[in-house]
């Protein structure tokens, strides 16, 4: 008996944004594809309008996908997102529905670590700020020996909170600076070429301090004003992982009162952030607007695996990465 399979064209799969690379091409060729081609994100009611028609959807990590929208998919096998963050999905209650959840884990990885160490350089050695001084007429007086004099990276302490993929890819990057790292984690990775402290001694010892762990109510806030006071005043913090991890308010007080040196930022609590950020007041502090991923050939590989990771789910076989139980 010859078995005919209907083939992709009867997937409806929606996109909430276009995105880049042939990957995204190919999608559209293999499924009724749906696209959201706005800059801005979709408003919710245009998902809700359109996500119980579809078998799969793609989202980006400016998508809140909530009960609700999750109850609006009815036919929904798959929300494959573009991203490795997932902290915009209601995971349990998708699972629980049947929904598999997949995620961009590895290809970013390497694209995100380069933007700490540029964050880490150009917080310390006031790149941003030299920067902005030329171009607004500053730098009027020759050479100086003691001219905007700043923080030698090379040799110091770099502490990572968290080793995941992001912070193994800091430690390797770190050695060539002939940095000592130390780490706090959930658990020890001995293999890992750093040291493992407690929370207290990284936030006591770093020079740098990297975070590096994902959003969960566990992690929310984690850098607390009470842990921020125990930085050294000639230490950075840095962050390129979610902005909710830091308490906000209490990086301002620390930035005010001298308790760190200095910040280097990607992610912030509310996003988009602008000059209504007590932040954007600090020369020492260094802003990026999310853009950890950001480099064209990391955002097409990431295309190609949330592409692959729906349609392995929708042909019922194992996706590239599920997002972890
Ligand atoms: C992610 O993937 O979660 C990053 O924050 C953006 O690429």
């Amino acid at each position: 008996m010859q078995i005919i399979t209907l083939f992709p064209m009867s997937w409806k799969v929606l996109a909430t944004r276009r995105l880049p690379g042939k990957w995204f091409d190919l999608l559209s060729k293999e499924t009724q594809l749906e696209v959201w081609d706005g800059e801005e994100p979709p408003t919710k009611s245009w998902i809700l309008d359109r996500i119980a028609e579809v078998d799969g959807v793609i989202v980006t990590l400016s998508d809140k996908v909530d009960r609700e929208v999750i109850d609006a998919g009815r036919r929904l096998k798959v929300i494959s997102t573009y991203s490795v963050g997932f902290d915009h999905i209601d995971v349990e209650y998708a699972r629980r529905r049947g929904i598999r959840v997949t995620h961009t884990p590895d290809v970013l990885t390497d694209a995100t670590a380069d933007l700490i160490f540029g964050l880490i350089l150009a917080v310390a050695r006031r790149i941003v700020e030299g920067d902005r001084l030329i171009r607004e007429g500053g730098w009027r007086k020759p050479w100086h020996p003691t001219f905007m004099l700043g923080t030698e990276v090379h040799g110091k302490i770099l502490g990572i909170l968290g080793m995941g993929r992001i912070g193994r890819a800091l430690v390797k990057r770190a050695s060539g600076f002939d940095m000592r790292v130390i780490y706090h984690s959930r658990k020890k990775h001995e293999e890992v070429q750093a040291e493992y402290v407690d929370l207290e001694s990284l936030f006591s010892s770093s020079d740098f301090l990297t975070v590096t762990v994902d959003l969960n109510p566990s992690t929310r806030h984690m850098v607390s004003e009470r842990l921020l006071r125990t930085m050294k005043r000639d230490s950075f913090l840095i962050n390129a992982s979610r902005g909710q991890v830091i308490d906000e308010k209490a990086l301002v007080r620390a930035l005010e009162e001298g308790w760190i040196r200095g910040a280097a930022l990607d992610v912030f609590e509310v996003e988009p952030t602008g000059p209504e950020n007590p932040l954007t007041k600090f020369k020492n502090v260094v802003m990026t607007p999310h853009l950890g991923s950001a480099t064209w050939e990391t955002r097409e590989r990431m295309t190609e695996i949330a592409v692959k990771n729906l349609l392995a789910c929708l042909k019922g076989e194992r996706p590239l990465y599920e997002v972890p139980w």
